[in-house]
């Protein structure tokens, strides 16, 4: 495991102290020292630098192929370039190793959107988190190759940057780590990790690609993880207008409606939904990164046929249980939960209606809202629908992916509609 570190902090922080616990209240504290440190673009340098100069015996020491030591010491040879985060959102936690450039997130973005990743040709991430489905596929279970079904509901990846940790049970520390999953995954992208490598080398403009972002020949599966992780913390979403409304002060961009489903949201003796979907005094990531048994998939004797987080601590408390996720466009993201298994909006405010299924492990905060009047959940609705974002521009497919390798991946029709859906979203929203 390589250090974590964020540059928030301008510190290394290792994996265990960026524990789910600590996270939103430090970075809740620091933001406001924040926008001015991250301003000095010398201070990031001069962070960059010390990390590559405490680090660099060890390259000198490793075989350069070793992947090992690319966790310990290669860093983009490119310069750094600031992910600006939207109103709304903190500043994007980097990897101290992994600082993105202009050349390591186009890289990237290529790799994201290239179905020659998977075994057969046919799978890109993109299938399954695709820039015109909020970086959804839509899907309650989604297909890898030869259509296969996961068994788990695709989350998105936008604002998966600020995750503490990676996947429903959080068994990845890092989007680094995370991007290895898929890959390998028999039902997602069925290859293996050689496989992938090997692909990647056979291809000219792949070698000029690697040899521009990283400054070495020799290309590994570290390198590839790196380069996708850095486009996908370019992959935020905030200024919704909640975010124009809460944090700009703006009377307007909020409807009366909203408002109204904002107050039952925050309040604990009505909704009690921003305990866990937390919202901040200067940034909302709606979610605590923690895991929660809120009953769903559950029978009323806590068996579960998907036991969640249990699997990573084997601690009774986290049966069931599955990680906050994020509430950013949400309304786009249909259908709902770890297992895709509600529909709509309605039936998720109806699920914390009725308090979800009753059984030994659910968490303490949840249980039934029937005191809600009619007019309050449809309130709550419309506060989860001002949710809804715009996404950066430069996130959808590169244009100098062949057509033809696009083509053959299953969601390319809807994927190429991407510029031309997101403008018009754009449009909507001004
Ligand atoms: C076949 C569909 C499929 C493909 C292809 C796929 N994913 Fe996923 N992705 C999923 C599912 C399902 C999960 C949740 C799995 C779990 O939690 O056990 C997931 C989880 C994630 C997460 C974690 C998000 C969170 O909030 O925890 C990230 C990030 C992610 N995928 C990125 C990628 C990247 C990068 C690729 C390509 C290398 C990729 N995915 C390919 C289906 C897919
Ligand atoms: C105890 C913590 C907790 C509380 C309180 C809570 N949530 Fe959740 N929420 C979660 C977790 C955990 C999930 C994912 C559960 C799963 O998939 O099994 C979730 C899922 C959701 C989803 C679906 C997200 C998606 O991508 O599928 C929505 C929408 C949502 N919650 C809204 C609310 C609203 C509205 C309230 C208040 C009425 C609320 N939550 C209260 C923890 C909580």
């Amino acid at each position: 495991m390589y250090p974590l570190g964020t540059i928030v902090r301008g510190s290394t922080v290792s994996d265990s102290l960026l524990s789910a616990t600590l996270w939103p209240g430090i970075s809740e504290m620091r933001v406001k020292t924040l926008p001015k440190f991250f301003s000095l673009s010398s201070v990031l340098a001069a962070v960059i630098a010390s990390a590559t100069a405490v680090l660099s015996p060890t390259i000198a020491a490793e075989p350069e192929s070793d992947d090992q030591a690319n966790r310990a010491g290669i860093i983009p040879v490119g310069k750094p370039v600031k992910i600006k985060a939207p109103l709304g959102l903190p500043p994007i936690p980097i990897p101290l190793d992994n600082p993105p450039t202009e050349e390591t997130i186009a890289l990237g973005r290529r790799l994201y959107y290239d179905p020659g990743l998977s075994a057969d040709g046919t799978v890109s991430c993109a299938t399954c988190h695709a820039p015109d489905l909020s970086f959804r596929d839509g899907k309650a279970l989604s297909n890898g190759v030869d259509g296969q079904l996961g068994s788990r509901r695709a989350p998105t990846v936008v604002n998966a940057a600020y995750n503490t940790l990676q996947f429903w049970d959080g068994r990845a520390s890092s989007l680094e780590k995370q991007a290895e999953g898929p890959l390998t995954n028999p039902v997602e992208m069925g290859n293996t990790l050689e496989g992938v490598v090997n692909y990647v080398r056979s291809d000219p403009k792949y070698r000029a690609l690697f040899a521009r972002a990283w400054g070495r020949k020799e290309i590994t599966i570290d390198l590839v993880t790196r380069s996708i992780a850095s486009f996908e913390r370019t992959v935020v979403i905030g200024n919704s207008p909640f975010d124009r409304f809460y944090y700009r002060g703006d009377k307007k961009a909020l409807s009366p409606a909203g408002q109204r489903g904002l107050k039952l949201f925050l309040n604990q003796k009505k909704g009690n939904c921003s305990v866990c979907h937390v919202i901040g005094r200067r940034y909302a990531l709606f979610t605590d990164n923690k895991f929660h048994n809120i009953g769903v998939g559950a029978d009323t004797w806590g068996t579960f046929e998907d036991v969640g987080r249990y699997v990573q601590t084997k601690s009774a408390s986290d049966m069931g249980a599955f990680k906050t996720p994020t509430l950013r466009n949400i309304a786009k993201t249909a259908p709902y939960m770890h297992d895709g298994s509600l529909a709509t909006l309605k039936d998720v405010v109806d699920h914390y209606v009725g308090g979800g299924t009753s059984n030994p492990h659910l968490d303490k905060e949840i249980h039934a809202l029937a005191f809600l009047t009619f007019n309050e959940r449809a309130d709550l609705k419309a506060f989860l629908e001002s949710l809804t974002g715009t996404l950066p521009p430069n996130v959808g497919p590169p244009e100098d992916l062949p057509a033809a390798k696009m083509q053959t991946a299953r969601s390319s029709n809807s994927v190429s509609d991407h510029s031309a859906s997101a403008q018009s979203r754009r449009r909507q929203l001004r």
